[in-house]
């Protein structure tokens, strides 16, 4: 089996943040030891990719630039997530010294009424740290980081997609935009209150979403114009399509949360469902668990730890559903003529 190259790690669980569809604002909030940072990257030897990513702000971690930096140092192409709001000058000169691949920022509505609403914090704060970067990194002569957003739709966020491209193209971004309907794990959905699980996408509004995003004329041409394969995501979801009966995580990836335990994604949050922990476990252990997943799946079978993932639901569906999906891409692609574009 090919080596885990793709690795994502939290940093922490605490945050400035309260978005009310967070499972992290429910979890002990603690930070992952650097000792287990290092660990970790001597587990998995052959490590290209790094996300610091989990349920916390990364940059909240008192040691987030030792951790970039001694990824640096052992040639790993680094990116994080970040709610944004943490760029002060001093985060922004640090980040272009040590050199990240890209930045996603985490953005469900350009609407600073809504967006406080849902996240618990300021855009004003968000966009003047962004701009902050890009005017730097613009000064040094740097094409990186990549910028992008990472963006969850809930069901009263759905129309919010043109405010948000129109801001994307307003600040200059250029590391593309990830999709995603709000998560309906288990791990997550038990965290919600009544007027989050209110917010949950159905099957076709979630389907209608993975179309957007690959048919979507201004969403095409924003992904397309954005620098290749920059990043973690970009890198890890680099020739799969939802026909292909597979899930990238398992074929490259693996999730290793602050307290060392390691699973096939960060959507896994029940650690009965995790494939080990690192300095517990054997790392032949960890990888063989992963390789068992791996097999259920192309086998036709949902693995229990991946059970209301969306890679997974396309990874089993039957011929005719896959069909049905495309023809949908095909009616929202003419649909699309009519979206707002903008310049
Ligand atoms: C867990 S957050 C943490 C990083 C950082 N604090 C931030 O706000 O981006 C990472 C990404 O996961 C997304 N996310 C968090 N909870 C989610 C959920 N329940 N459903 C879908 N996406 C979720 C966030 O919107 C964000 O883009």
């Amino acid at each position: 089996m090919a080596p885990v190259t793709h690795l994502q790690i939290e940093p922490t669980t605490r945050c400035n943040f309260t978005c009310g569809f967070c499972c992290g604002r429910a979890m002990s909030q603690s930070d992952l030891d650097f000792s287990t940072f290092e660990q970790t990257l001597v587990a998995f030897p052959h490590l290209t990719q790094l996300e610091l990513q989990g349920e916390g702000e990364p940059l909240m971690h008192p040691r987030f630039f030792d951790m970039l930096r001694l990824a640096r140092s052992r040639g790993i192409a680094v990116s994080f997530i970040t709610n944004g709001s943490l760029l002060s000058p001093d985060a922004v000169r640090q980040i272009l010294d040590l050199g990240v691949e890209k930045i996603s920022v985490s953005m469900e509505s350009a609407d600073p009424e809504s967006f406080r609403d849902i996240r618990g914090g300021k855009l004003e704060k968000v966009l003047s740290g962004i701009e902050r970067l890009l005017s730097e990194r613009a000064t040094r002569g740097l094409s990186r980081p990549v910028l992008g957003l990472s963006v969850t739709v809930l069901k009263r966020t759905r129309g919010h997609l043109a405010g948000i491209l129109a801001l994307y193209r307003r600040l200059g971004l250029d590391g593309g935009i990830t999709l995603q309907p709000l998560q309906r794990m288990a791990g997550y959905t038990q965290t919600y209150t009544d007027g989050m699980l209110d917010q949950l996408l159905s099957d076709a509004e979630a389907d209608e979403v993975w179309v957007q995003l690959r048919a979507n004329r201004e969403i095409r041409r924003i992904q397309a114009e954005r620098a290749s394969n920059a990043g973690f995501h970009d890198d890890l979801m680099s020739g799969w399509s939802p026909s292909q009966r597979r899930c990238p995580w398992l074929e490259k990836g693996i999730y290793v949360d602050r307290d060392g335990f390691a699973t096939a994604c960060c959507m896994i949050k029940d650690r009965t469902q995790a494939l080990g922990q690192l300095g517990v476990d054997s790392n032949e252990a960890i990888l063989a668990r992963r390789a068992a997943l791996r097999t259920a799946l192309k086998a036709g079978a949902i693995p229990a730890p991946c059970s209301g993932c969306e890679l997974a639901r396309f990874a089993v569906m039957s011929k005719l559903e896959l069909f049905r999906f495309a023809l949908s891409g095909a009616k929202t692609r003419l649909r699309s003529r009519s979206l707002p574009v903008h310049p």
